[in-house]
């Protein structure tokens, strides 16, 4: 199999390198996102590999479809930024459904920590040799309630940490686990009750700005925030309202809206002009990670051998565990018929 490998990071190499040698496949890796205009470079190959910012648009797949490609291989889990139905029957797409949860639910932990505690100010002061605590006040997680919205493999592990903290577990999803020690209630339930909002869901046209004015209004004073999950999710311009009126108190984001353009590469030396994004950086009650959160060893290596399982099965022509389309629902459950490989 010929593999065109986009938006390649050293880091990707570290993992990718050697679980493609050993499957003996030819990589050529580009370190430009996936695009129509990039679509070019994967003449001849029969795979893209791409990440969670290429927009795999219809302009895009068909643009992959004339190169020759006949395979989408994602390495991430989620897939809102495919469009399945102009894939269906062109490019069979496959992604990584799980890799670690618990690198995604212990930074969503991570975040909520440093932000109610502001050890990133701390830190900050302290560099300066300045050691006062005005302004660091925090409040205990132990007895408050944590609200986890979308109870799916990251979901759970955040609740269990919740849990370990001594916190009260409320949660919402519509395709609710029973096997799962956690008090499920609706949204209008959960917005009012609690201290702390986890998102956990993948963004689809019903989660969509799930975090809009008129949910924030229901929820409690001083809230916490955290989204870890996708950008979308939350309408940013709600959200600064929110921040500014008090009403959330803090927000941990690891995903944004408009994440595209900046996120994953170095603006250091840049004017960033996404006001949005200055503003949140700006206030001292949020902290913005850049879609790091799956960033772990475990996770890495985990991505890198079930990309290049997928692959391989794709190869052998068997049945693609893995494989995506617009027929499949969103609990992962494909329509498929069991005598099929795939899913067309
Ligand atoms: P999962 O598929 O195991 O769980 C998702 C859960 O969301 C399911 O239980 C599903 O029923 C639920 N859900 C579906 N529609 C919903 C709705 N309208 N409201 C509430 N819940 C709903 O997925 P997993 O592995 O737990 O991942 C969750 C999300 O985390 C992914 O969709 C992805 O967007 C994000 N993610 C972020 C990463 C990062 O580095 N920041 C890395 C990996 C995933």
């Amino acid at each position: 199999m010929k593999v065109a490998f986009f938006d390649a990071k050293p880091y990707d190499h570290i993992y990718f390198d050697k679980a493609f040698a050993q499957a003996g496949f030819k990589v050529k890796y580009y370190e430009g996102r996936l695009s129509t205009d990039l679509a070019v470079l994967a003449k001849g190959c029969d795979v893209v590999c791409t990440f969670v910012n290429a927009q795999v648009d219809k302009e895009c797949i068909n643009a992959l479809e004339e190169q020759g490609v006949k395979l989408i291989a994602l390495r991430c889990a989620g897939f809102n930024n495919v469009d399945f139905k102009a894939a269906f029957k062109k490019i069979h797409v496959v992604r990584v459904p799980a890799y670690s949860p618990y690198s995604v639910a212990e930074h969503a932990a991570s975040l909520l920590l440093s932000m109610n505690r502001k050890i990133q100010r701390a830190h900050m002061r302290v560099r300066e040799g300045n050691f006062t605590l005005n302004g660091l006040i925090g409040m205990d997680l132990h007895g408050k309630t944590a609200g986890v919205i979308g109870t799916g493999k990251i979901g759970q592990c955040f609740i269990d940490i919740a849990k370990g903290f001594g916190m009260r577990a409320l949660a919402y999803d519509p395709f609710p686990n029973n096997k799962l020690d956690v008090e499920y209630v609706s949204l209008e339930e959960l917005w009012p009750q609690a201290d702390i909002i986890s998102l956990h869901c993948p963004l689809t046209k019903e989660t969509k700005d799930i975090v809009s004015s008129q949910s924030i209004e229901q929820m409690k004073e001083g809230v916490l925030l955290i989204n870890t999950s996708r950008g979308g999710l939350i309408d940013t311009d709600a959200l600064i309202e929110g921040l500014k009126s008090g009403k959330i108190g803090g927000a941990g984001l690891d995903v944004y809206e408009e994440e595209g353009e900046y996120f994953y590469e170095d603006f250091s030396s840049e004017v960033i002009t996404d006001d949005n994004l200055l503003r949140l950086m700006s206030y001292p009650n949020v902290l913005v990670t850049s879609h790091q959160a799956f960033f772990t060893y475990e996770a890495l290596e985990e991505i890198a051998r079930v990309t290049v399982d997928n692959i391989k099965t794709f190869e052998k022509d068997e049945f693609l565990e893995n494989e995506i389309c617009y027929q499949c629902e969103m609990k992962g459950d494909c329509r498929r018929r069991k005598d099929r490989k795939n899913c067309w």
